[in-house]
């Protein structure tokens, strides 16, 4: 009996865990619904709520401003934050685990870092604790040109470096052990970042909250959305007690 339920807890979080959480094969949003599923191209990730896709899904398709997206001149799905301004390349969106997945778009994104303040929009890092700090920025001389400043602890900027300079990024509390006072100018602090961003090869993944649509997309394979002529609370289309509704706060 016991050993029969272990049987079926580990099963079904095996299948939670298998890296198939932006596959988006469950329940889709009817076509003649003003909110379907839309896209910039079809390799582009699918948009739908809490996400609205400007210019092709009406607004009060999206949970709010902060959930829109853009299609750009290339048809790449685009994120802009405005404060500071900024812009990410949406790569994968998994309705399921509430993540995005995003690249910096070109144009030197990081120099407006400074400003930079995950906690003023609806997004949180989802890499380890470990990798999210303040960060120091230094803006390095290179004595002859070929000093590289290369270690384990900073992380260079390099779409700042300028002639004879470039920019390193160092955990705040480091700062002191690992460059060179002389050379090394101190930029300024950041608020807390996600080591992610300094890897621009890598895709940096930010995770959302609200609207909680877990329990509707994971455990009731249905498809969450706003509930109609509401505000703040949404549906489970197509999920198990789609009839009952459900509440967000
Ligand atoms: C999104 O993620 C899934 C699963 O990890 C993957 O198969 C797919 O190729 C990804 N799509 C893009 C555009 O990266
Ligand atoms: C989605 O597709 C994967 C394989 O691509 C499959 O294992 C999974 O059972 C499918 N899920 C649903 C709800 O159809
Ligand atoms: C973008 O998509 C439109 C409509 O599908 C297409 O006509 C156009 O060629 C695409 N542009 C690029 C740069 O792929
Ligand atoms: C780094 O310092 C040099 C010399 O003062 C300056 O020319 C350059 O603009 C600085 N770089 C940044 C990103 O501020
Ligand atoms: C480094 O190289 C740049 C351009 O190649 C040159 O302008 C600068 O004088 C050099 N600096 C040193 C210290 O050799
Ligand atoms: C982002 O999430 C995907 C899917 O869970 C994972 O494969 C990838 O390693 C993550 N990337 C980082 C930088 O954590
Ligand atoms: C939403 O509500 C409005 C008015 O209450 C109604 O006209 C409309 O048909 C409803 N839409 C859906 C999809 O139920």
């Amino acid at each position: 009996m016991e050993i029969w339920r272990l049987i079926t807890v580990a099963i079904t979080f095996s299948s939670l865990v298998i890296p198939e959480i932006f596959a988006n094969n469950g329940s889709t949003v009817p076509r003649d619904d003003d909110c379907a599923e839309e896209n910039c191209s079809p390799n582009g990730p699918i948009v739908r709520f809490p996400f609205r896709l400007k210019g092709k899904q009406p607004e009060n398709c999206g949970y709010n401003a902060g959930y829109e997206l853009n299609c750009d001149h290339m048809n790449r799905t685009v994120l802009e934050i405005s404060s500071p301004s900024m812009k990410f390349l949406v790569k994968n969106i998994s309705y399921k685990s509430q993540m995005i997945q995003v690249n910096l778009a070109e144009g030197c994104q990081l120099k407006r870092l400074r400003d930079l303040d995950i906690s003023a929009i609806q997004f949180q890092f989802s890499s380890p604790a470990y990798m999210v700090d303040r960060y120091t920025l230094f803006n390095c001389s290179l004595v002859n040109n070929n000093t590289r400043y290369s270690s384990y602890w900073y992380r260079r900027i390099s779409c700042l470096d300028t002639p004879g300079y470039e920019v390193l990024a160092t955990a705040s509390n480091n700062e002191i052990q690992s460059l060179s006072v002389d050379l090394c100018t101190k930029m300024y602090d950041t608020n807390l970042v996600s080591a992610e961003i300094f890897e621009m090869k890598n895709m940096l993944n930010l995770t959302w909250s609200l609207p909680r649509c877990k329990s509707c997309e994971v455990h009731e394979g249905g498809i969450c959305r706003r509930k109609n002529g509401t505000n703040n609370q949404i549906d489970c289309y197509g999920g198990k007690t789609y009839k009952f509704g459900m509440h967000v706060s």
